[in-house]
């Protein structure tokens, strides 16, 4: 069992057993089971028939348990768009290629079709848990609500608000309007999972330009009542950023237009950030709202790099998003890998590699390990689950995925490598090393099962 309890950091926990009961959760952690005997052992000790139990074991040397990836940022309603962005930018983008086909997934075939591609495909590569946008569509969010719930994957569901920027056949009549379609799929969800455990509803304005003032004061009174999560974009964009300066003459910032509207809160999670000021980064940590960090789409749409050393270092919470279909790719894994990547790109805090020194250069640079733990940790502290997902720990939730770098079986020819593995482990590596490859060269084939509470949701 691998986890990143802390930034920076990697735990290995070899020879143990994992013990999960049947609501999913763990309750005991056992060192030195790596014997059948220590195992019977152990569930005698908790009381438990091993008739009554499956086990699963890391079947050799190269496999291992992981926590289930989340992803802080994605909307699954541009699944079919992945890939596809030609040379545009944010705001012709969203014209182009958005806009339209989220208006079209108001056919529930089509969202059925598109919904369920977009679940199997994240829980494929080893997504427990999603932040989602929808559309403005209620019945078509509802049914992504469904989805979520029967294919067994932990997600949030945000109806999209917006009343202005998007085409005519596109946006919300009134703010009224938005309320009431939001307050509806809150209801439906209350109604399939009356607690919120697997899925919840969030409250999701589209971004400051797409909504009118009065849009984002009365998606903020909603929240105030229901306690809800939230979700927006923020300075992703240059033209972005002008748009609302002329669109909110009496915001100080981008981020200020959201405090002044009463949004900027430890609920809300923004996504992307790759333009704050300090003095906006600052705010943000006042009022510990989270960011969503898009590496992948930040660069697929050449919106920039978000410097996220310097985000931490103010004590703001991060996590990864796909942003597909901004990203091109559904993997959290990849993610990761680009994270690592563009952070290469930055000084801390901020300016030309050219420049710097190579101290500085090395600050912003962030590690594998600090990525995976974005990727798993660092996501549940996004989504207010820091205590129940993320690592592996008595008393969370077994959302976990199983994973296999590859061993040549020991009848295969060393030519016949290749359909065995792809990622070239010779047996010498250091763990450390292993995990390095896994990040730069792995993907949803190295993925082999994937459980959310419990229940196996992808093999
Ligand atoms: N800003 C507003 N809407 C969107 C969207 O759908 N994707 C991205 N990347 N940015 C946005
Ligand atoms: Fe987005």
């Amino acid at each position: 069992f691998i986890h990143a309890k802390c930034l920076g950091e990697l735990e290995y926990l070899h020879n143990t057993a994992v013990c999960v009961d049947a609501s999913g959760t763990i309750v005991a952690i056992e060192p030195n089971c790596n014997q059948q005997k220590a195992v019977e052992t152990l569930y005698a000790r908790l009381g438990w028939s091993l008739d009554n139990v499956a086990i699963t074991v890391a079947r050799h040397e190269l496999q291992f348990f992981f926590p289930g990836f989340i992803d802080t940022h994605v909307h699954a309603s541009q699944y079919p768009n992945v890939g596809v962005f030609g040379k545009s930018t944010l705001l012709d983008w969203l014209n182009k290629y958005t806009f339209p086909m989220e208006a079209s997934l108001s056919s529930l075939s089509k969202a059925r079709r598109v919904y369920t591609r977009c679940i199997r495909r994240t829980l494929a590569n080893g997504t427990t848990t999603a932040a989602y946008y929808a559309t403005i569509d209620v019945k078509a969010t509802n049914l992504l609500a469904d989805l979520c719930y029967s294919m067994g994957q932990r997600a949030f569901i945000g109806r999209v608000c917006m009343d202005r920027l998007g085409p005519e056949y596109y946006l919300d009549e009134s703010p009224d309007h938005a309320i009431a379609a939001t307050r509806a799929t809150v209801e439906h969800i209350r109604r399939i999972d009356s607690n919120f455990e697997l899925v919840s509803p969030i409250i999701t304005p589209r971004f400051a330009p797409a909504c009118s003032s009065e849009m984002l004061t009365r998606l903020s009174e909603l929240q105030k009542q229901t306690q809800l999560p939230m979700q927006t974009h923020i300075s992703e964009n240059d033209n972005e950023i002008k748009l609302v300066a002329e669109l909110f003459p009496d915001g100080k910032s981008y981020a200020d237009v959201y405090d002044t509207h009463g949004i900027l809160n430890e609920k809300m999670i923004l996504a992307h950030a790759v333009h704050l000021t300090e003095e906006e980064a600052d705010l943000v940590a006042e009022r510990k709202a989270k960011i969503a960090h898009c590496p992948c789409s930040n660069s697929a749409l050449t919106s920039g790099v978000a410097r996220v050393r310097w985000l931490l270092e103010k004590g703001i919470q991060v996590g990864l998003g796909t942003d597909m279909s901004g990203g091109y790719s559904p993997s959290i894994l990849d993610a990761a890998r680009q994270a690592t990547i563009v952070s290469n790109h930055l000084i801390a805090p901020g300016g030309q590699l050219s420049c710097a020194s190579q101290e500085e250069r090395d600050k912003a640079k962030l590690s594998i390990e600090e990525v995976l733990y974005l990727a798993t940790k660092g996501g549940a502290q996004v989504l207010g689950l820091a205590d129940k997902i993320g690592t592996f720990e008595v008393g969370m939730q077994w959302d976990a995925q199983l994973i296999d770098l590859g061993r040549v079986p020991d009848d295969v020819a060393e030519d016949d490598y290749a359909i065995h593995g792809n990622l070239d482990i010779f047996g010498w590596e250091t763990w450390d090393e292993r995990i390095a490859k896994w990040v730069f060269n792995g993907d949803d084939r190295n993925t082999k099962k994937v459980w959310v509470r419990g229940r196996l949701v992808h093999e």
